[in-house]
């Protein structure tokens, strides 16, 4: 989708033109035509309401739209005005028009708000047909451009910024959408290679050679049943203070998860192609910090394996030792994502001596069964950190509700041969899943843990996305480095 800004004489006139309305509040200077059509339509420019009819303009027909954007005090403006950018490209985007325009005039939308219009309109578009070939004309997308007319500097510079972050979201959408012959732990690490060759950001990888030498026997362990070899891929952005401490975030990249030898029921299976979500909320968000120059120091690490069940996979049982040193009773192959994401944070601890570690990850079923996909689940054992995530969460649409830690639950993973079993009892998956993990935090840093399982794929449509992967997290890293870390 093409996003520029145009002057309201330039021409071609526009021939879909959409004007943004606040809440009762249709503008006097529109053809009576139109006013009276959304009269009668009961449009009243509620957010994502769309009313459009037919005028004449300079001697063109012109197809002309209302698309409500709320009340101009709303609590929840942001929300608004992208459900508005959202509706209305839903509704083209396979309308047979090419290009439409958005045209400000009169909405008195601030910039970030104009640019969060223009995110969502951007997002709401995006879709992956690279395996459809027999798509029908009416099937495909048409809108390929949009032109905005009667913005302000301030919402042009926004739009930069939102464009880089827009550019994240989308790659971390491919990453989920791909299917796991297409990408595996080698093809993942190539994808982010080539995507960020030009973005300044320094990528690391080690092999699972590298990784056994490091002791990372849990990581290695869930990869031992797969012919495809694991990873550990790191991003590094450099854009705050000479030699400043990162901030580091870490992904679960299990790019398929079977269960292993204690294997997954068949139905439903293939959804753990996007088992990789959290992964790939972390490459995508590297993406949009580098893309504008984010004024910050960031590492971004992916723990990248596929669970599979074979002649040489791990057994129910097995101990493994991890690169910590600590030993894990293996009571369930499925339980894997902590597997992988404990060594992936040894690493990046000992490695990075990060300010703050935060983790992003499809880990348990049970956050599902708690908080569907309205909110991911946060742990933390910071308040700070715990608050400024949720307020990144609030702020930027990809919302997160904090959950327990305590030592009681701890104590439900205590295992009789090693230091610790990798699954508690049935009740308090999520937070047991959260307590394995914990005990992978070395010297206090603050950590925080995000299960994101419900919200990395949907299964209708949604606020800036169609039915598939979301981008959840990008849109959230990308704020709490914003509004945390940036001078
Ligand atoms: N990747 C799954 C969790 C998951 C399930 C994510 C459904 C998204 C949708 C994870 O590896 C897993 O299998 N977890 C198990 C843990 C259990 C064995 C303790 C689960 O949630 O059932
Ligand atoms: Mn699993
Ligand atoms: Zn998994």
């Amino acid at each position: 989708m093409h996003i520029q800004f145009i002057d309201a004489s330039a021409t071609p006139a526009p021939r879909l033109v959409v004007r943004v309305v606040n809440q009762d509040a249709i503008p006097a200077d529109i053809e009576p035509i139109l006013t009276e059509g959304a009269k009668a339509s009961r449009f009243s420019g509620k957010p994502g309401q769309i009313f459009e009819g037919f005028v004449e303009r300079g001697g063109q027909v012109v197809r002309a739209v209302l698309a409500g954007i709320g009340k101009s005090d709303a609590d929840d403006r942001r929300a608004a005005v992208e459900k508005a950018g959202a509706s209305v490209v839903a509704k083209y985007l396979t309308s047979g028009e090419a290009a439409l325009a958005f045209d400000f005039t009169g909405a008195g939308l601030s910039a970030d708000d104009a640019a969060a219009l223009l995110l969502a309109a951007r997002l709401r578009a995006w879709r992956y047909d690279a395996y459809r070939t027999k798509l029908s004309d009416e099937q495909k997308r048409s809108l390929e451009d949009i032109s905005v007319i009667g913005a302000s500097a301030e919402t042009e510079a926004e739009w930069q910024r939102e464009a880089a972050l827009a550019e994240g979201v989308e790659f971390t959408r491919e990453l989920v959408t791909e299917p796991a012959n297409v990408i595996y732990p080698e093809s993942f690490v190539e994808r982010c290679r080539k995507r960020m060759a030009d973005s300044g950001i320094t990528i690391r990888v080690l092999d699972e050679v590298e990784m056994q030498a490091l002791g990372m026997g849990a990581l290695l362990g869930v990869a031992q049943g797969s012919v495809r070899p694991a990873r550990l891929l790191a991003m590094e952005w450099k854009g705050g203070e000479a030699g400043g401490k990162p901030m580091a975030f870490v992904g679960k990249g299990v790019t398929f998860d079977t269960g292993g030898i204690s294997i997954k029921p068949a139905a439903g299976m293939e959804d753990m192609k996007w088992d990789m979500g959290g992964a790939a909320a972390v490459a995508g968000a590297m993406l949009a910090i580098a893309g504008r120059k984010a004024n910050a120091n960031v590492v971004g690490i992916c723990g990248l394996v596929e669970n599979m069940p074979d002649g040489k996979a791990q057994r129910p049982g097995d101990v493994v030792t991890s690169m910590s040193g600590q030993t894990i009773e293996v009571i369930n192959t499925d339980a894997e994502g902590r597997l992988v994401l404990c060594d992936a944070m040894t690493w990046v601890q000992r490695e990075y001596a990060p300010s703050a570690v935060v983790d992003l990850a499809t880990l348990t079923g049970a956050m599902i069964v708690s908080l569907g996909s309205e909110y991911g689940g946060l742990f933390a054992n910071d308040d700070a950190l715990a608050e400024q995530l949720a307020a990144a969460g609030d702020a930027s649409g990809d919302k997160l509700w904090r959950f327990p830690l305590s030592p009681v639950y701890d104590k439900l993973i205590d295992s009789p041969i090693a230091d610790m079993k990798n699954v508690g009892p049935r009740f308090a998956g999520s937070i047991t899943a959260a307590q394995f993990l914990q005990r992978f935090v070395e010297k206090d840093t603050p950590w925080s843990h995000l299960d994101i399982a419900g919200m990395v794929w949907a299964d209708k449509p949604g606020a800036t996305w169609d039915k598939g992967a979301t981008g959840f997290g990008v849109r959230l890293i990308d704020r709490y480095v914003r509004d945390n870390l940036e001078g």
